[in-house]
């Protein structure tokens, strides 16, 4: 599959899919990385790496439209399969969710349905599992609807809450979980079938 990574920060979940290419643990290629920050550190991992690295943001345009035609003629010049969230911190436009129908995923930091939706991003998420004083937390991979963080889910671990944890500490724990199953999830994708059954995702 030809994939185009959407980041919006540091970009360690980007690295970890092009390593997870480089070693063969996935066969797609990243043919594209987007970004809506011109500042974005996954725009250097992505031009490093000798893949085109564009910054697009509604705020070059004058009109949405204009916006939106632009992102799907990017996305129909490499021939993108398969869109990846990683770190994008902007709702996806409507026509290209419906463009891309269930051929986009997203990865959420927190076990969806708790500790999710608009607000509840980076070191937010951590913050809201300990004042919660939840004892797990995890990383959801699902596919995106026109909602935040609402679409069917693909996969989904469990990680421990330490009582000595800070919302740092708790957050370089899942990262390195998110960097395990976001390749896991893509090599699915590349290897299985699957059905929607409702919410739920089956893979054959
Ligand atoms: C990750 O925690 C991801 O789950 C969330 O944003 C963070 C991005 O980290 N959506 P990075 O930019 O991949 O390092």
């Amino acid at each position: 599959m030809n994939l185009c990574v959407l980041a919006s920060g540091w970009g360690s979940n980007l690295s970890s899919i092009i390593h997870s290419g480089k070693t063969g643990k996935i066969s797609s290629d990243i043919v594209l990385v987007i970004s809506n920050n011109s500042a974005s550190n996954a725009l250097n991992i992505a031009r490093e790496n000798q893949i085109p690295a564009v910054h697009l943001s509604i705020k070059q345009f004058g009109l949405e439209d204009e916006y939106v035609r632009k992102f799907l003629e990017l996305l129909r010049t490499y021939k993108v399969d398969m869109i990846i969230l990683a770190g994008y911190l902007k709702m996806i436009p409507q026509q290209i969710v419906r463009n891309y129908k269930n051929k986009i995923l997203n990865i959420h930091p927190a076990l969806i349905p708790s500790f999710c939706g608009k607000g509840l991003y980076g070191l937010k998420v951590h913050e809201a599992v300990l004042n919660y004083g939840a004892k797990v937390t995890g990383v959801t991979i699902h596919l995106v609807d026109e909602e935040y963080d609402t679409g069917p889910i693909v996969l989904q671990k469990t990680v421990p809450v330490n009582d000595d944890d800070t919302p740092e500490t708790l957050q370089k724990r899942v990262l390195t979980v998110e960097h395990e199953i976001y390749p896991e999830a893509i090599k699915l994708f590349e290897t299985k079938k699957f059905n929607i059954t409702g919410r739920k995702v089956f893979f054959t």
